[in-house]
C-alpha cells in the first residue's frame, strides 16, 4: 500500500485561475489588393469594400507555411508573457488549412519552439477555432492538467480558396495569431458560451471531401464554398444573442468591456452585431478585416494583437472575444488583455 485510498483516483481537488499571459501574431507577407483579384471574380473593389469593409487581404508566399507561421506567432506570444518554450506543457494549433492530416501540426511546432516533450494536439473549430483552444487551455490550467499552454489560430486559407468563385475568393486570408494561458492570481478568462448549429452545416463546408477528388481522378485540392447571404442572416441574429448569454453569465455589462473583438469575418457582420447588443461609444472595435480579411481561427489573436501594439488596448482591459464559422459552430468569452 502507499497511503493512499485504495480505488480513488487522485486529482488536485483545488481549482486555480487561469489568465492569457501573452499575446502573439504573424501576418502572412504578400498583400493583395482588391485590384489583383477583381479581374478574375468580375468585381469591383468599391463592391468588395461596401460588401464586406476588405481594403486588401494578407496570403502567405510558399515559405510561410502553416507550421512556420504557428511558431513566429507563438514565440511572439512567449516573449509578450516572459515565458520559456520550455515551460509549455500544452500547445494547441486551431486550424482547418494544415493539409496534412497527421500527425497534429501542433506537435512539430511544440518540437520546433523547444519545449520538454508537450502535449500537442491540432483541433478542428473553424473560424471559432481560436475562442474553443482558449476555453479548453482555459480549463486544462483550472483543472491543473497543464500550467502553461500555447493555443496557436494559423489558417492558409488561399491555399482552399477557389480563386474564380464570387463568393469566397474576395474574403478569405492567411496568418496566425497565439495566446498563452497559464495560472494567475486573478480570474482572467471568463466562462465560456459555445455550441454548433450542424442543420447550417451546408453553409460553410469543403466542396467534397478527398475520396471524392481521388475518384474523380483529379489533382486539386477541395476547395471552400460558401452560402454567403444566410451566414450573413445567421451570424447577425444568433451572435448578438450568444454575445449577450457571454455577458450575462460573466456577470458583466456591454458598458463594463472595453473592447469588442468579434471573428473578422466581414465588417457589416461585426457592425451589425455592435448595433444589436447596443455597444457603448467608449468599447474599442476591432476591425483588423480591413488589411488582413478574413483569417479564420487566426482572426482574434491577429486583431487583438494589433490593437495592443497601436495602444487601442491596454494590459487589463475586458475584451468580449466572438466566433463563428463552420459547423456552424461557435464560441465566446470575455479575457482580460495581458
Ligand atoms: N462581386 C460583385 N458582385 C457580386 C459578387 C462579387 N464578388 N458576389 C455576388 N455579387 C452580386 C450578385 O450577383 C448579386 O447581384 P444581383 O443583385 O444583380 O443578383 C448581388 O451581388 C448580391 O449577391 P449576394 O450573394 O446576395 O451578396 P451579399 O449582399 O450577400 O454579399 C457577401 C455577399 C459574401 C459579401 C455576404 O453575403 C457576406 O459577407 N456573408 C457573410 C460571409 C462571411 O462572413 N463569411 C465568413 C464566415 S466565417
Amino acid at each position: 500500500m502507499n497511503g493512499r485510498e485504495p480505488g480513488r483516483l487522485v486529482r488536485d481537488e483545488q481549482l486555480r485561475h487561469s489568465a492569457i499571459l501573452g499575446l502573439g501574431h504573424y501576418r502572412a507577407s504578400r498583400v493583395v489588393p482588391n485590384a489583383e483579384i477583381v479581374e478574375a471574380i468580375d468585381s469591383s473593389d468599391e463592391w468588395i469594400q461596401q460588401r464586406s469593409g476588405i481594403i486588401e487581404r494578407r496570403w502567405a508566399t510558399p515559405s510561410e507555411t502553416v507550421q512556420m507561421m504557428s511558431v513566429a506567432a507563438a514565440r511572439d506570444a512567449l516573449d509578450d508573457a516572459g515565458i520559456e518554450a520550455r515551460q509549455v506543457d500544452a500547445v494547441i494549433v486551431a486550424t482547418i488549412s494544415h493539409l496534412m492530416q497527421t500527425p497534429a501540426v501542433a506537435t512539430a511546432v511544440a518540437h520546433e519552439l523547444g519545449t520538454d516533450r508537450a502535449a500537442a494536439f491540432d483541433i478542428s473549430a473553424a473560424c471559432a477555432g481560436f475562442c474553443h483552444g482558449i476555453a479548453l487551455a482555459s480549463d486544462l490550467v483550472r483543472a491543473g492538467s497543464s500550467t502553461h499552454v500555447l493555443v496557436i489560430g494559423v489558417e492558409r486559407l488561399s491555399d482552399i480558396t477557389d480563386p474564380t468563385d464570387r463568393g469566397t475568393a474576395f474574403i478569405f486570408a492567411d496568418g496566425a495569431g497565439a495566446a498563452l494561458v497559464g495560472p494567475a492570481d486573478e480570474p482572467g478568462i471568463g466562462p465560456v458560451v459555445w455550441g454548433s448549429d450542424g442543420e447550417a452545416q451546408d453553409y460553410i463546408r469543403q466542396r467534397e471531401d478527398w475520396r471524392d477528388v481521388v475518384a474523380a481522378g483529379s489533382t486539386r485540392i477541395p476547395h471552400l464554398t460558401m452560402q454567403g447571404n444566410p451566414v450573413f442572416r445567421w451570424a447577425a441574429f444568433t451572435m448578438a444573442k450568444v454575445a449577450a448569454e457571454t455577458l450575462e453569465r460573466t456577470g458583466i455589462k456591454a458598458e463594463d468591456l472595453d473592447l469588442f473583438v468579434p471573428h473578422q469575418a466581414n465588417m457589416r457582420i461585426t457592425d451589425a452585431m455592435a448595433r444589436a447588443m447596443n455597444l457603448p461609444e467608449h468599447v474599442r472595435i476591432a476591425r483588423d478585416i480591413a488589411h488582413q480579411g478574413n483569417a479564420s481561427a487566426a482572426s482574434i489573436p491577429l486583431a487583438l494583437r494589433q490593437m495592443v501594439k497601436d495602444g487601442e488596448a491596454h494590459s487589463g482591459d475586458l475584451a468580449l472575444l466572438i466566433a463563428f464559422g463552420a459547423g456552424l459552430a461557435y464560441a465566446a468569452q470575455v479575457v482580460r488583455v495581458p
